[in-house]
């Protein structure tokens, strides 16, 4: 009997563990709301995330020469959005991440920035000027994780980095014109800080 049970349980693990991908969400989220997604494949260096269709209030695109200032000054709008300056006077809760989404055309960059809307907050966003809700559809994205304080170089560095560990793969013969710089934590938390960069596709083939 034992027997039949611990080997029943070995083959529900065994199935399990051939369902579902580990992939480890990042540590922020146990303390924010964050957008989920299902883990489709772990590489040693990166990972392929399904998004399921999240909501974002965005900035309209701001023109700057780097990805901090930028980031920056679409915060503080955002910011003021969620702290009631809309037209509902609402004030929506501080989710994760802060995703800035980066164009680079004709050598100059533009930058979008984005919170996380919060579930209860999805369906109604209140409106305001210079703001816009971006409703995802289903989503991949090719994930690198890294730590520290964002900055110009670290940020080219990680997405060289990432670049090249996709390539060769599928993901590669597709990379997308843009990527975007996820920011999960607050600038006063100074440690076990977690970023990443997404190359973000509509489709999996
Ligand atoms: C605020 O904007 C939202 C979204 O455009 C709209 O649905 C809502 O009716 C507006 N509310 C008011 C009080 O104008
Ligand atoms: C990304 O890698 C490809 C080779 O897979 C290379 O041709 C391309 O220049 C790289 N792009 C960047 C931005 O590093």
């Amino acid at each position: 009997m034992a027997a039949t049970c611990t080997f029943q349980y070995l083959l529900f693990s065994l199935l399990v563990s051939l369902l579902v991908v580990e992939g480890k969400v990042p540590e922020p989220c146990t303390r924010y709301e964050c957008p989920t997604y299902d883990v489709v494949q772990v590489e040693k260096d990166y990972e392929i995330r399904r998004y399921n269709s999240p909501v974002w209030i965005s900035t309209d695109p701001i023109q700057d020469t780097s990805v901090v200032p930028a980031t920056v000054t679409g915060v503080k709008r955002l910011f003021s959005y969620i702290n009631g300056n809309n037209n509902e006077s609402k004030e929506i809760k501080m989710a994760a991440p802060v995703a800035t989404e980066v164009s680079v055309s004709g050598g100059k960059s533009s930058f979008v920035v984005s919170f996380y809307l919060p579930k209860v907050n999805q369906a109604n966003p209140p409106s305001a000027n210079g703001v816009n809700v971006q409703r995802w559809k289903t989503k991949y994205a090719a994930v690198r994780e890294f730590g520290g304080f964002v900055t110009e170089s670290v940020v080219a560095n990680q997405v060289a980095a990432l670049n090249a560990s996709i390539a060769g793969t599928k993901w590669s013969s597709k990379v997308p014109k843009s990527y975007t710089v996820a920011q999960y934590n607050s600038p006063f938390e100074l440690i076990n800080r977690v970023n990443e960069i997404w190359f973000l596709y509509d489709y999996e083939d």
